[in-house]
């Protein structure tokens, strides 16, 4: 049973039909913003940022850039991974839209070529890549589409406050992808189960204020750093927690335990709490920092890269985020090779 508030599906009879993992691209700005760059700028110092969140640089776009180009890039490197040339919809998940109309998802699908397929986003903040794959999942299983291109794009850098030391350490910009297909649950790469659920009574704990509510000055990006932290160990675990019961699958038996990447000791809280030992939590927050929806499949690709996410590993996605919302999944890993391009 799901707990009050939340959501839990699983596909429990193998040969029912099932979303599967078919591809899976990234792509990050070039230009990288180390510690040091911000100990210039900021009150802070390396040893406060590396100790308290395990970030050593992240990724800034240029002004140029948008995160429409960013998640094209990371949409077509998901094609060419998954070797398809077309998809029978998009689903975009972000937190920072280029413009507040219309959504990002059809002028993507138009840009990648995929013609007039069904194109909308999610947002769900740093639960935006899993709120997004269920809801992918959901349309191909209910046989809506057969497959579906699920795109996760952030440019933190357009709305934190570069002075506001609480944030600017942390947030980076970034886009991954990943292609989703019609299959059964017992192929590798089937999404067995989902968690998913939101808490409103934790609105403004994270936030980016809207024109009536600050209609003079700048509108930053704020987050409430220890309440979330607390948060965030506790609803992770807990949701991880629930598709593992879905899945009959124990802690220990978990390959790759892929957290939202918002903070090493976050990640490690996680997996302690689950007993999931601690070498299979990935964390790959060093290099990129915590680029929200998209910190899911950044991680999933250097794991991969670094073979600590390989062929038949127990994976399980976990996320948590403004909203305050949260979200699980689980997957057999399955072959495939990943594309990464930087722009
Ligand atoms: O992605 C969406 C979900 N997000 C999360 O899950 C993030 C959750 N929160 C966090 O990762 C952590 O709370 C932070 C990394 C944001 C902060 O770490 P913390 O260990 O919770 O520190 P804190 O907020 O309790 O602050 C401790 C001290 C404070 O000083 P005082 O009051 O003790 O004098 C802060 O002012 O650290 C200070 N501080 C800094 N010092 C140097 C805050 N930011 C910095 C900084 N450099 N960049």
């Amino acid at each position: 049973m799901p707990a009050a508030g939340s959501t839990s599906s699983s596909r429990d009879g193998l040969g029912l039909p099932a979303a599967v993992l078919a591809g899976l691209g990234t792509c990050l700005p070039v230009t990288e913003i180390h510690n040091a760059d911000l100990v210039a700028l900021l009150d802070t110092t390396d040893e406060w940022i590396r100790s308290r969140t395990g970030i050593a640089a992240r990724r800034r776009a240029g002004d140029e850039v948008s995160m429409r180009d960013l998640a094209c890039e990371a949409g077509a490197n998901a094609l060419r991974s998954a070797g398809l040339e077309t998809v029978g919809g998009v689903v975009l998940a972000t937190t920072t839209p280029d413009r507040p109309c219309p959504a990002g998802a059809p002028e993507i699908a138009h840009r990648l070529g995929l013609g007039q397929v069904p194109a909308f986003d999610v947002a769900a903040v740093c639960s935006g890549f899993v709120y997004a794959a269920a809801v992918a999942a959901g349309l191909i299983t209910s046989g809506v589409v057969d497959s579906v291109l699920v795109v996760a794009s952030e440019l933190y850098s357009r709305i934190i406050d570069p002075m506001d030391r609480g944030t600017a350490v942390i947030f980076g910009d970034g886009a991954g992808a990943v292609v989703l297909r019609r299959g059964t649950a017992a192929e590798q790469g089937a999404l067995l189960a989902f968690d998913l659920g939101a808490d409103g009574s934790g609105h403004d704990l994270i936030h980016v204020p809207g024109e009536r509510e600050q209609p003079d000055g700048p509108r930053w990006f704020s987050m409430a750093g220890r309440k979330v932290y607390l948060r965030a160990v506790e609803q992770m675990a807990a949701s991880t927690s629930r598709v593992l019961k879905d899945c009959g699958w124990s802690p220990e038996a978990v390959g790759a335990l892929v957290p939202h990447q918002a903070n090493g000791r976050i990640i490690q809280a996680v997996a302690e709490r689950l007993g999931v030992p601690p070498g299979n939590a990935v964390c790959e927050i060093a290099r990129v920092g915590n680029t929200s929806a998209a910190s899911i499949p950044l991680a999933l690709a250097a794991a991969l890269a670094t073979g600590q996410l390989a062929p038949g590993a127990r994976t399980v996605l976990t996320a948590f985020g403004g909203g305050l919302s949260w979200g699980s999944a689980a997957l057999t890993w399955p072959q495939l090779r990943a594309v990464h391009s930087e722009f």
